[in-house]
């Protein structure tokens, strides 16, 4: 049964609906979680043109996944691995853990983990493919600093932490990953990369997926993150190339999140 929803949630993917990924980083505790879930629910019909992800903190992940029963459209995941599948590893959860507990998807890379917690290139690969290993789908995300892209270096940065992030899996196994350009200066500060400059980075994203995975690449979802908001979701989801939203403050709210994911899509 399990696996008949996680094959649809692949062809769901694969037809690339739009996604609208709420991660919750640390914010909402267990207790508050399920209550967000009833709200949120209660103002967010199914729509079969798109799929919902949320991504609590550990601690939630039971009380917010028990909340949502019977909704294929909604799927859960966590915000990190470790890259080993078991041993002592005091504090850690692993690939293997998060997907017994019901997750879907894992988020790698994500500029907090970078910038916050020093994780490297090196080890975003490898939790890429513990992700894979453990049958989690990578939701790989890549983004410059504010001084990278006044340098002009985005491209170059953000190529290269996706091929760094693919570096250690059979890249025939990315068909199945999620990628989302969140530029590190647009991260809670307010300020959203425009429609235009989310595009083009989404551009060079998917042609070296072309590179890296083939004409299967195609498939692959390319989120948007950074400063996403109700004010500003339509016109950067109806940007050529932005195939869904990566969420951090405007998820925090269940009726606020809700009215970002009933977002008219215009094509
Ligand atoms: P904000 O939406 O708060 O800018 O956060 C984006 C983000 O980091 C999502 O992963």
């Amino acid at each position: 049964m399990w696996f008949l929803f996680f094959l649809s949630f692949l062809s769901r993917l694969s037809v690339k609906r739009p996604l609208f990924a709420a991660n919750w980083k640390l914010h909402i505790a267990p207790i508050d979680a399920s209550a967000f879930m009833r709200s949120f629910l209660a103002h967010y019909g199914r729509h079969q043109d798109r799929s919902v992800l949320f991504f609590p903190s550990a601690l939630a992940f039971h009380a917010a996944i028990d909340a949502v029963k019977e909704r294929s459209d909604i799927s859960f995941g966590v915000q990190n691995i470790h890259w080993e599948d078991k041993g002592a590893f005091t504090g850690e959860n692993s690939a293997a853990i998060a997907r017994s507990a019901g997750a879907r998807l894992v988020l790698v890379g994500h500029s907090e983990r970078r910038h916050v917690f020093g994780e490297t290139e090196e080890e975003t690969g490898l939790k890429v493919a513990a992700a894979v290993r453990a049958g989690l789908i990578p939701l790989i995300c890549v983004g410059e600093t504010l001084d990278q892209r006044e340098a002009g270096d985005t491209e170059t940065v953000v190529l290269r932490q996706l091929r760094a992030a693919v570096a250690k899996i059979d890249a025939s196994k990315i068909d199945d990953a999620l990628i989302a350009y969140e530029p590190v200066w647009a991260i809670g500060t307010g300020r959203n990369a425009t429609p235009e400059d989310a595009s083009a980075v989404h551009a060079a994203i998917a042609d070296e997926l072309k590179v890296l995975v083939g004409q299967r690449s195609s498939g692959i979802p390319i989120l948007y993150g950074g400063s996403v908001n109700r004010g500003n979701a339509g016109a950067l989801l109806a940007a050529p190339g932005v195939d869904g939203l990566l969420v951090g403050g405007a998820s925090l709210d269940a009726e606020g999140w809700a009215t970002i994911c009933n977002t008219t899509l215009t094509s």
